[in-house]
């Protein structure tokens, strides 16, 4: 019985004496665990007589209880002063400069894609796409193109192995095929029949076999196509206007129209922007020479026919145009071929700021 002080002053001073949240745990588990000193005192009650048992016991559990809140208090104790240890290593320099982080940059062939897709979207055009492995057929045929053509020979195609059912497949030669497949499109039909108009920009990348500061075996076009009833070679002259003159910047950008062919149009034309050269340097507006940027023309009642509308009905305009090369013209890029080096030295010269605006 004497050993009750004995084990409250060794049991206060191991809860004293822990240096740490682990010790004190230690220090609990050999005074309260299953074999410890407080733990093996209440074990002996049972063997008192009643009396006795009262008493002592009584004395055991405040002696417990004493030691519950000691382990309590120094374990408070113990953390805070942790959690200071871990403030004071831990802590942040805000007044650091931040670490410079590598930013990328939107490629300008990109840039130029969301640039026509506002303009062309202010006049209601929507975005379409097709594939770039494309069949002859929506590449040439569909097109007013037949097998013997000669404009076959006119685009440098790149042919790869037929499909198992001898379908011939080429990479696309350009953006045309999408016409095709938007105008034989069942919704796109149906819409037509309805009433409504078609009216589609197709950004995309096209293959022909060229390769030259100013050409690359791929490359990449903008197709545009608008079908209805009423739609005359006059629309296509102001749409046109209207979109060199916005995506130039220059409000009275001359433009010219020169009588041209394409298989799929008729008539056609070509279409310039006036620009100057001085010193060697190209200026694009009002001035004495002119610069070839798109093919264009009303749609070709034949290709109306070829999918699936009937042309004394529909009509339209359709035009085709290279966007590296508008995008060349208007961010001052010369060679086609950095384009597609993917070095970051050039990109960070003329990549666009990601959270720039497209007009
Ligand atoms: N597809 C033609 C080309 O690649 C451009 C074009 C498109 C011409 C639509 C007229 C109408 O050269």
């Amino acid at each position: 019985m004497s050993d009750l002080s004995t084990i409250r002053s060794e049991a206060l001073s191991a809860v004293e004496a822990a240096a740490d949240l682990a010790a004190l745990d230690a220090a609990r588990v050999s005074v309260l665990g299953k074999k410890g000193s407080v733990t093996g005192l209440m074990k002996t009650l049972g063997a008192l007589a009643p009396e006795e048992r009262k008493e002592f016991g009584a004395r055991v559990n405040q002696l417990k209880g004493e030691i519950e809140t000691a382990l309590e208090a120094r374990k408070g104790m113990l953390s805070s002063s942790a959690l200071a240890a871990r403030l004071a290593s831990e802590k942040i320099d805000v007044s650091l400069p931040v670490r410079p982080e590598a930013q990328g940059t939107v490629h300008p062939i990109g840039q130029v894609m969301d640039e026509l897709a506002g303009i062309f979207g202010d006049m209601g055009f929507t975005w379409a796409e097709g594939p770039d492995i494309e069949d002859d057929w929506h590449n040439f045929t569909a097109l007013n193109i037949p097998p013997d053509h000669p404009a076959r020979q006119m685009q440098d195609t790149f042919y790869l192995p037929p499909r198992a059912d001898g379908t011939p497949m080429v990479l696309r030669t350009h953006t045309s095929p999408v016409q095709a497949r938007t105008m034989l499109s069942k919704d796109v039909q149906k819409m037509l029949a309805d009433g409504g108009s078609l009216r589609i920009i197709v950004p995309g990348r096209t293959y022909r076999i060229d390769s030259d500061a100013t050409h690359a075996p791929m490359f990449h076009q903008v197709e545009g196509l608008v079908i209805d009833r009423g739609t005359h070679m006059g629309h296509l002259k102001g749409c046109l206007v209207d979109f060199c003159r916005a995506f130039f910047e220059i409000d009275d950008l001359p433009l010219r129209f020169r009588p041209s062919y394409f298989p799929f149009t008729e008539p056609s034309a070509e279409v310039d922007i006036g620009c100057s050269w001085k010193d060697g340097e190209l200026r694009i507006g009002a001035g004495d020479s002119w610069l070839e940027i798109l093919g264009s023309g009303m749609v070709h009642p034949r290709v109306i026919a070829n999918c699936g509308l009937d042309p004394a009905i529909y009509q339209g305009f359709a035009f085709g145009m290279g966007i590296d090369r508008i995008a060349m013209l208007k961010y001052g890029i010369n060679d086609l071929r950095a384009f597609f080096d993917a070095d970051l030295r050039w990109l960070r010269n003329y990549g666009f700021s990601a959270l720039e605006m497209p007009r």
